[in-house]
């Protein structure tokens, strides 16, 4: 009873960012991202009758509580599926530096569903392993797919019309996505409380609800027209306004660094010499540039040369779930 699956973690185009049910993460408004080739977490599962309790290792290491408690969680899922009881042995490897700025979880998820899945046997389709990954971690619904990736957000209380599909693979449009990291010791908000209290508090969310779709509509449309220019402006505009519904919440969540600006200013002034380049952020100070493969090498060592980058590390769109 087990089997092990790989996930490639995924940057957001049109933001997830608030949550209408917070149990079985159904998001206020749907969004799209780009799974990526670069970064993945790798995950094995046994379940076996004998065993008392679950365990989790994180890369070689028995995982902490708090981290340790959604994986549990998240297999009782599993085991409810499949009508049994036993306990599991969740083995898994991140090779998703969180120095990188990318969420963990996204990956993480998406191969834990993958793997814990196929180690009972359960029949589940692609759009089933999204609905059940999605209720580890949102993003990690979208993990499921390679290229290009839609979550409709769905209307009903049970979920069930809430996950993904691809818009494109991974080999019809390629981009380049340069994850830059930036000098912080800021301690960090999750974006899970993060959008919380945006969601609860801020002033401007309406604003975020009312045009969000708006903007998914866009993206896709660029998506299909391969239009670069409209798609990473689409974005870039995007991406500043979820952080705008942030400022106004209460506390304010801000998790822009000085080197954040440095990055948007340079980006903005590599665009005003002709070259099609645009940024977006989640929930944390580094920034990820968007450009064509043309373009990569300029755009790299122009942001490489700001005092506050610490690394460039370039990815292009990748797969979804593959079994190991
Ligand atoms: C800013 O999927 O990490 O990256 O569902 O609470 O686990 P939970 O949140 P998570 O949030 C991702 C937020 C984001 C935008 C995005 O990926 O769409």
């Amino acid at each position: 009873m087990k089997a092990a699956a790989r996930a490639n973690t995924n940057i957001a185009l049109i933001k997830y960012w608030g949550k209408r049910d917070e149990k079985l993460f159904l998001p206020m408004n749907s969004s799209l991202s780009i799974t990526l080739d670069r970064f993945y977490t790798e995950t094995s599962v046994e379940f076996r009758e004998e065993l008392k309790s679950d365990v989790f290792l994180l890369n070689n290491k028995p995982a902490g509580e708090a981290e340790a408690n959604k994986v549990f969680r998240f297999l009782d899922n599993i085991r409810k599926l499949a009508g049994t009881k036993m306990y599991a042995v969740v083995i898994s490897e991140n090779m998703v530096p969180t120095a990188a700025g990318f969420a963990s979880s996204a990956s993480g998820f998406a191969a834990l569903a993958a793997a814990g899945v196929k180690a009972l046997n359960l029949n589940l389709n692609e759009k089933e392993l999204s609905i059940l990954a999605r209720q580890g971690s949102g993003s990690a619904c979208r993990s499921i797919y390679g290229g290009y990736v839609e979550w409709q957000k769905g209307e009903r209380g049970d979920g069930m019309d809430s996950y993904a599909n691809q818009l494109l693979t991974e080999k019809d449009l390629d981009i380049c996505i340069l994850s830059v990291l930036v000098e912080s010791n800021q301690k960090k908000i999750s974006s899970r409380e993060g959008m919380k209290r945006t969601v609860e508090t801020s002033p401007f969310y309406s604003g975020w609800l009312d045009t969000v779709e708006k903007d998914l509509e866009k993206a896709k449309e660029a998506i299909r027209n391969r239009d670069f220019q409209s798609l990473g402006e689409t974005a870039e505009a995007n991406a500043l306004k979820m952080h705008a519904t942030m400022l106004g919440a209460k506390p304010p969540v801000l998790y822009w660094q000085s080197g954040t600006m440095e990055i948007i200013h340079q980006v903005q002034s590599l665009r005003m010499s002709g070259i099609k380049v645009y940024f977006t952020i989640d929930a944390g100070p580094n920034v990820k540039v968007l450009c064509l493969p043309k373009d990569e090498q300029k755009v790299s060592d122009t942001l490489m040369k700001l005092p506050a980058v610490k690394q460039i590390i370039t990815c292009h769109p990748g797969s979804g779930i593959t079994y190991v």
